[in-house]
């Protein structure tokens, strides 16, 4: 419920667990409270009135260096970091914004941006006179979940034209000092890693600059308690919802309070708004919990399933596909790939997915991206003999794309070398002998959609595979003026947007999963578009489960997308038991990436009965709680529980990491059970009471464990 007590003038947005809290202070906005639940006191005593001799504010208020802000600005006395910035014709830097009015609406799209659905949006509008600027604060509550989401608009009211050099989503002043920082870091093969930071009295900060989310740092933090475990103190989670270069941050001030912000990155960033003119920033979600990280990343996973993703993908099934870019990498012809299909025909797997290579001149990876017709030199006959042979084999056929891409040997690039992103007079960087192509422009996004529709149109296509595998760096486009080119990072996030609008939703029979090099674009926007995404080009079950562990500090399993692949593994080549891949990539939407043609009977044999256990289990996959049992960072065992909403059923898989000789034996305990209910284990029928289950544990038989086996166990509440 979003409340107003006039007699404070304070603004409450609470469920029946959390309480966002603020409020209207001569004219401006004072952050109160985010935490848990508390009642609709006056909380103007929460002013620190902690200050030095030089700080400064307006006559006769309060300098805002002291207290804690809901729209921090820069140029009236708070000298930490703000959320907006901007230039008047005159190079006036101040911000002097007021409170206007304030109304209570149901929940809009943010316009050209994916964003959350469903929840009550407080709006509150601020202007600044002296500069004709009005900002457009938006809260949006959900019932059902502890999160809120922010963002703002920024309009031009005056006359004079404005320069943004700063449009953050949001900021605000933590009440309790929060002294630790989680961010999820990593790289190619080895994305999100958690790494937990103390803070220090200055700005902490991640960000991208690549104009992409990127392996190297999620748009994600947790800011924690020094206490805060995996399941108890409190843990605030920030997830920024967007794919282009942004910046989180967390400054400890000298009244110990933490302020929290970020958004789009203003490093290069500068947004011209004319008289008239709005911009719209990415929303954020905002979670808080007490009940450790444990609790933050369940109510962010409830959060993106209920609030974010397509509905329709949410708790349904999944395709089980067998792709082939492991099993051939770029060397096959139809005959191979007939072997794949025939030998994946009648075990469960549901879906072939053609990789990359199938198009233009792509044998390699230096040439074709661009060129989206059918390379028939290869495929004899173009997909539909491919397609044909998997309807008749009992398979959905899926297709790699890499949309945003294009090689300087192509079709396209002789003919628009100018729609590869370049700055003038520059010499173009390579990666992956690619180039970008440049989404800011209108005509490149209509060839984009115009060339993949094509293909989806005219043929029977189920799934679709949409890649993209290298950073950007000359950041300018000739499509945009000279005082124009500091947008060039946002306006391709909205071309990006834009075309996956237009491709995603004008095929709403296809499945789109997205990717980008393994894991580099993760973040809450692709997943508005794309329900999965492939979660890392490393899938060795081990390092999987370093990966999966932190990717789900804020994304859902059913958002990952993770396949059993052939030993020696292809990035790590270690060697683990088929039984423990497929547990693994079974914690996420599962398939397979390996050559099934080549597997060896006995192999091939145990596909029916893992994907059989898979089924059992996906409900759980899709729509469970989870917990984090054991942490493959700091013990020799990885574990994951998932149990239903109901707590009817629980699901535990755990592997052994290594095995060392007469080691003690380990209990793992269970969360999120039912105290005084029996459960079942299915299988050998042991029972246990949730609580029994949850205090005293199931005993983990780390003597006759080998390197890298697994272990799960089913329980069904009786
Ligand atoms: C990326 C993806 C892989 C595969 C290749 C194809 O690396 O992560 O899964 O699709 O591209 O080139």
């Amino acid at each position: 419920m979003i409340t107003f007590l006039k007699e404070t003038n304070t603004f409450f947005l609470e469920n029946e667990r959390v309480t966002y809290a603020f409020g209207i202070r001569n004219g401006e906005l004072e952050h109160l409270w985010f935490g848990a639940k508390i009642g609709h006191d006056d909380l103007t005593y929460l002013r620190t009135g902690i200050g030095s001799g030089c700080d400064a504010g307006l006559p006769g208020r309060y300098s805002p260096n002291h207290h804690s802000q809901e729209l921090p600005v820069y140029g009236q006395g708070d000298f930490r970091e703000p959320m907006l910035t901007w230039r008047g014709e005159n190079g006036d830097l101040c911000a002097e914004l007021r409170y206007v009015s304030h109304r209570i609406v149901p929940q809009q799209k943010t316009p050209g941006m994916p964003s959350t659905f469903g929840g009550e949006t407080l709006e509150v509008v601020m202007l600044d006179a002296i500069q004709g600027i009005e900002v457009t604060l938006l809260y949006t509550l959900f019932d059902d979940v502890d999160a809120i989401t922010r963002s703002c608009r920024i309009r031009n009211v005056g006359e004079q034209t404005v320069r943004l050099t700063r449009a953050y989503s949001f900021a605000l002043d933590l009440t309790v000092a929060a002294p630790e920082a989680i961010s999820l870091q990593g790289a190619w093969a080895r994305e999100r890693t958690p790494e937990r930071v103390p803070l220090h009295h200055g700005v902490w900060s991640i960000d991208s600059k690549r104009v992409t989310s990127s392996s190297q740092l999620n748009p994600f933090v947790a800011l924690v308690e020094k206490d805060t475990t995996e399941n108890a103190g409190s843990a605030w989670g920030v997830s920024l919802v967007y794919s282009s270069s942004y910046r989180l941050f967390a400054e400890v001030g000298p009244n110990g309070r933490t302020r929290i912000g970020g958004g789009i990155n203003d490093f290069a960033f500068d947004w011209t708004l004319c008289p008239e003119e709005t911009l719209a920033t990415p929303e954020v979600i905002l979670a808080y919990s007490a009940e450790g990280l444990g609790g933050m990343s369940r109510i962010f996973h409830d959060t993106l399933r209920r609030h974010l993703i397509t509905p329709r993908y949410v708790g349904a099934s999944r395709p089980v596909v067998i792709n082939n870019w492991e099993a051939t990498y770029f060397h096959f012809d139809k005959e191979k790939l007939f072997a794949i299909i025939d030998a994946s025909a009648g075990t469960g797997i549901d879906t072939f997915v053609l990789d990359d290579g199938w198009f233009g001149k792509r044998d390699d990876d230096h040439s074709g991206l661009g060129d989206w017709f059918v390379n028939t030199q290869k495929l004899e006959g173009g997909l539909n003999p491919i397609i044909d042979r998997c309807h008749e084999r009992g398979l959905k056929f899926g297709l790699w794309f890499e949309p945003e891409m294009v090689n300087p040997d192509s079709d396209l690039y002789r003919a628009h070398p100018d729609w590869a992103i370049h700055a003038p007079g520059h010499a173009l960087c390579e990666g992956r002998n690619q180039c970008v192509l440049d989404l800011t422009r209108p005509e490149v996004r209509d060839y984009i959609v115009g060339a993949v529709s094509d293909i989806l149109s005219n043929h029977e296509i189920d799934y679709v595979k949409w890649d993209y595998n290298r950073n950007i760096t000359e950041v300018y486009s000739e499509g945009l003026p000279a005082d124009r080119q500091g947008e060039f990072a946002h306006r391709y996030a909205l071309g990006l947007y834009d075309i996956c609008e237009r491709l995603v939703f004008g095929f709403p029979n296809v499945f789109f999963e997205g990717c980008a090099s393994g894991g580099a674009r993760f973040d809450p926007a692709i997943l508005y578009y794309f329900p999965q995404i492939w979660t890392s080009d490393n899938s060795d079950a081990y390092a999987r489960t370093q990966i999966q562990w932190g990717t789900s500090l804020c994304y859902p399993l059913s958002a990952m997308s993770c396949h059993v692949s052939v030993c020696p593994n292809h990035q790590t080549r270690r060697i683990t038991p088929l039984k423990t891949r497929a547990d693994i990539a079974h914690l996420g939407a599962t398939g397979y990436e390996l050559n099934v043609s080549h597997m060896k009977p006995e192999e091939l044999e145990q596909i029916p009965a893992q994907i059989a256990d898979y089924r059992a289990m996906e409900q759980l996959v899709m729509e469970g709680d989870l917990w984090r049992l054991a942490s493959p960072f700091d013990s020799n065992l990885f574990a994951f529980e998932l149990v239903s909403k109901d707590k009817s059923e629980a699901h535990v898989t755990l592997m052994h990491v290594l095995r060392t000789s007469n080691n003690a034996v380990e209990m793992l305990r269970l969360g999120g059970l039912e105290p005084d209910a029996v459960y079942e284990c299915v299988g050998d029928g042991a029972r246990y009471h949730g609580s029994t289950l949850m205090n005293v544990g199931l005993l983990v038989p780390t003597n006759r464990l080998v390197d890298f086996e697994t272990l799960v166990w089913h329980f069904k509440k009786i």
